[in-house]
């Protein structure tokens, strides 16, 4: 079974895939870490976000390696530093590059045909990516709650993280290539008022079908 889950940064959909897929003996692929990690390529080798050409030419050379606990870029151990300030700042401007798109993608249809199975979360993953995957999940929250959980994890002061996440919102659901939208197949779920345990069990549920 393929399940698709996309929806705003900060809704818990991570957590949410990682806990499904653990469930269902499936693996995992966070491929919003796979646009940090080419950003953080993209970074290291000193190359301005928003030079369009250099950005596409870095991405093609890359080394990506997207495991669920652990992320290398070209032998170099990226996993903490593609949640850093640095990567989270510049990651929107690599994203909204179609032919960055186009590669990762492509990297994203070549995962899923190696394993027949998994939980795969993003922004355009039930639009773009695997319109026809078995289960197709919109998982969301209110700008207000994401704040307030991301401040909960990691500090900071809820009316700044609400106006960030908004901001980010807008880029992510403005930007030409690919924007976060809701597929008509999908399911929305609304975690404002959820439990991480309740959303999972009713991901199971809809599995179980
Ligand atoms: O989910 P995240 O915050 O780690 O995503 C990082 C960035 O990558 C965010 O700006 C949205 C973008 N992204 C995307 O454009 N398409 C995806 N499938 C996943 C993430």
């Amino acid at each position: 079974m393929i399940i698709a889950i996309d929806g705003p940064a900060g809704a818990g959909k991570s957590t949410v895939a990682r806990r499904v897929a653990d469930e269902l003996g499936v693996d995992y692929l966070d491929t919003g870490a796979m646009y940090r990690a080419a950003t953080f390529g993209v970074l290291a080798r000193e190359i301005d976000p928003a030079d369009a050409h250099a950005v596409i030419k870095v991405c093609g050379q890359l080394e990506l390696d997207v495991g669920v606990d652990r992320v290398v870029v070209d032998g170099v151990d990226a996993t903490s530093a593609i949640r850093g300030p640095k990567v989270t700042s510049a990651v929107s401007s690599v994203a909204a590059n179609p032919q960055v798109r186009s590669i990762l993608v492509e990297l994203q249809r070549a995962w899923v045909r190696n394993r027949g199975a998994g939980v795969v979360e993003g922004r355009d993953i039930t639009t773009v990516v695997l319109p026809d995957a078995d289960l197709k999940l919109f998982v969301t929250a209110s700008p207000r709650v994401r704040a307030e959980r991301r401040v909960a994890e990691s500090g900071g002061d809820v009316d700044a993280v609400e106006a960030s996440i908004a901001e980010r919102d807008r880029r992510d659901e403005t930007r030409e290539a690919s924007p976060l939208s809701i597929s008509s197949e999908a399911v929305v779920i609304d975690t404002s008022e959820m439990s991480i345990d309740d959303v999972v069990a009713d991901i199971l549920l809809r599995v179980q079908g």
